[in-house]
């Protein structure tokens, strides 16, 4: 394994966004994080911030075969509650072609939150085949499959404290 993000430079980077999402929303805020890839990026994130805050999780499946999507999206899991006039921020892993935060964004705004942003602990722009937007980034990397930190390959090395890309 190839470690492309040390624990030490995710930690850092991690209470940064922290900072800058409570800095956005001083007084509430709503983190829907997107299982399985963000639950560990999630419980980093939301122990960096102080004063309040609430969470909700939701699935999707992204119909992946292998390490490509295929571009078809399916709500696994929906929220547990509504989003009318919140602050929202989505988290989530990855970013990759874009189509499942597009997909997420779309069902999420038509809820009505106040706000709706987005923090991805990684994007591979090259990827992209839809525009999307995204508020917080943690790190930009090149394409390349990459695994650890929440990020599955075939369900396995979702528990490794960095980001590495396997061989
Ligand atoms: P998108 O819809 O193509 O943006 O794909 C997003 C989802 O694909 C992420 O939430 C991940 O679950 C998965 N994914 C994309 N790239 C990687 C990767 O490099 N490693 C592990 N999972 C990935
Ligand atoms: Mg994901």
């Amino acid at each position: 394994m190839q470690i492309l993000l040390s624990e030490q430079q995710i930690q850092k980077r991690v209470a940064e966004m922290a900072a800058d999402i409570r800095r956005d929303f001083p007084d509430d805020v709503h983190l829907i994080a997107v299982l399985k890839g963000a639950f560990i990026f999630l419980s980093d994130l939301v122990r960096q911030m102080s004063g309040k805050v609430s969470l909700d999780f939701m699935a999707v499946s992204s119909y992946a075969k292998g390490t490509t999507t295929s571009g078809e999206v399916r709500m696994m899991k929906d929220l547990d509650f509504g989003l009318d006039g919140r602050n929202v921020v989505i988290v989530e892993d990855i970013v990759d072609s874009g189509l499942t935060l597009n997909y997420l964004q779309e069902i999420l705004r038509a809820r009505n939150p106040k706000s709706l942003r987005t923090a991805c602990l990684l994007s591979k722009p090259t990827r992209r085949r839809v525009d999307v937007p995204v508020e917080y980034v943690g790190f930009t990397i090149e394409d390349r499959f990459v695994v650890g930190y929440g990020l599955d390959y075939a369900e396995q090395y979702r528990n490794l404290p960095y980001i590495g890309v396997v061989s």
